[in-house]
């Protein structure tokens, strides 16, 4: 008689788990479930774009929730009817606080190997990150990755509880550096998915390019505009993200809805205020204005997907509008982009095609602060905008 083969026994349970609190990150990790195709379990938690869709769930295999604590709870009870799991995170690289947490949790069940972090920008906040430590010197930035190693080491292998952690001599803190969200390389083998990958040529960032090695990888944009995705692909995409089939109606660029010839970007509260963003437009609108005159007509507004004031913006111009929780980075995938986008400063521009036009970016603060303005220093570093289209909110 023959026995079972012995691997059927071993063979480990594959699970995903997908964690955002951002938007970029979540796009991406859409249009990875979306390219991937696989059938594991999926555990998600997007907590600003929440999929709630139980068909759709179920069609990948997935389970949504609304916080890493409920999803370590889920895990705990799933993973525990497991002898061994192989588990993949995917996650938000400048948070990995929240990384942190769940690996934490998910560390103390037998069985479980995390065998890949798939970590992807949050944004800009990687790179202005990056923009100050660069001017450290060269001895000082290798040894704040390695404290940095040891403090997220001793972060991960603490008690959840703050108090508890120093008490017992761990690391009770995990800042957002540098040195704690670029390290997740030397503890499990991880890919970091960066916006701009080329910002680590700058000789100043060659430390740090050859800390990270061969972990990392540029985000890619043209899953469906270059037909790697097909029709069923592209529709798990827009559902992923809540897209409605009415709103890819309305991105769609066709023969009888030609392209935009204009988008005005806005951003959210904690870039600049809706009366700012009001005032930038009325400007945009006047012949004698400070930046370049945007025929009103030809004007859409595109408001942040999380800022509480769109209405009001496009209730004082009386503008036609692109539905706001559309993720810009959407009509980039799609190939819809308008003629031009211009507007307040907001990593999306990172995102565009090198030879894509930009009118102009109004940026947070003053012309006098030019040197230490981070995001703005970046911007005109890797050419997305040249100095002669960027505005300052003290101009309005
Ligand atoms: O402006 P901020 O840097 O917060 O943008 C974060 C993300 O929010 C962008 O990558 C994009 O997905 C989304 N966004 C958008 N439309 C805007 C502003 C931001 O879709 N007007």
């Amino acid at each position: 008689m023959t026995s079972s083969p012995p691997n059927s026994q071993q063979s480990p349970y594959f699970l995903e788990i997908y964690i955002d609190r951002a938007t970029l990150p979540t796009v991406q990790q859409a249009a990875m479930i979306a390219h991937n195709q696989s059938q594991n379990p999926k555990l998600i938690c997007w907590q600003r774009h929440p999929v709630n869709n139980e068909t759709l769930l179920k069609g990948i295999n997935a389970t949504s929730f609304v916080s890493i604590a409920s999803l370590c709870q889920h895990a705990t009870k799933l993973l525990a009817g497991h002898s061994h799991s192989h588990i993949t995170i995917y996650g938000n690289t400048y948070w990995s606080k929240d990384l942190s947490k769940l690996i934490r949790h998910l560390s103390r069940i037998s069985g479980v190997e995390i065998n890949k972090l798939e970590l992807i920008d949050d944004g800009s906040s990687e790179y202005q990150k990056m923009f100050h430590w660069q001017k450290l010197s060269l001895s000082t930035q290798l040894n704040d990755l390695q404290t940095g190693l040891s403090n997220l080491k001793s972060y991960l292998t603490g008690h959840d509880n703050r108090l508890v952690r120093l008490l017992t001599r761990h690391s009770n803190k995990l800042p957002r550096r540098i040195s704690s969200f670029f390290n997740w390389h030397h503890l499990f083998p991880t890919t970091y998915h960066m916006l701009r990958l080329d910002y680590l040529d700058k000789p100043e960032l060659s430390q740090l390019k050859r800390h990270l090695g061969d972990n990392t990888q540029q985000i890619r944009w043209n899953y469906i505009s270059n037909n790697i995705f097909n029709a069923e692909q592209q529709s798990l995409f827009y559902q992923l993200l809540n897209v409605s089939a009415k709103d890819q109606d309305l991105i769609q660029v066709s023969e009888s809805q030609p392209k935009a010839e204009f988008i005005f970007i806005g951003v959210d509260s904690t870039s600049a205020s809706s009366e700012l963003q009001t005032k930038v437009i009325a400007d945009s609108r006047q012949e004698s204005g400070l930046i370049p005159q945007i025929n009103a007509k030809k004007m859409q507004f595109k408001g942040h997907p999380f800022a509480n004031f769109n209405q009001a913006i496009i209730d004082a111009h009386q503008m036609s509008q692109m539905p706001s929780m559309i993720p810009f980075e959407t009509l980039i995938m799609t190939g819809n982009l308008p003629q031009k986008i211009g507007g307040m400063a907001s990593s999306l521009y990172f995102s565009l095609p090198d030879d894509y036009h930009i009118e102009y970016i109004v940026f947070s603060g003053s012309k006098l602060d030019l040197k230490e303005h981070a995001l703005l220093q970046i911007m005109l570093y890797l050419k997305v905008i040249t100095p002669e289209r960027i505005y300052f909110s003290e101009q309005f």
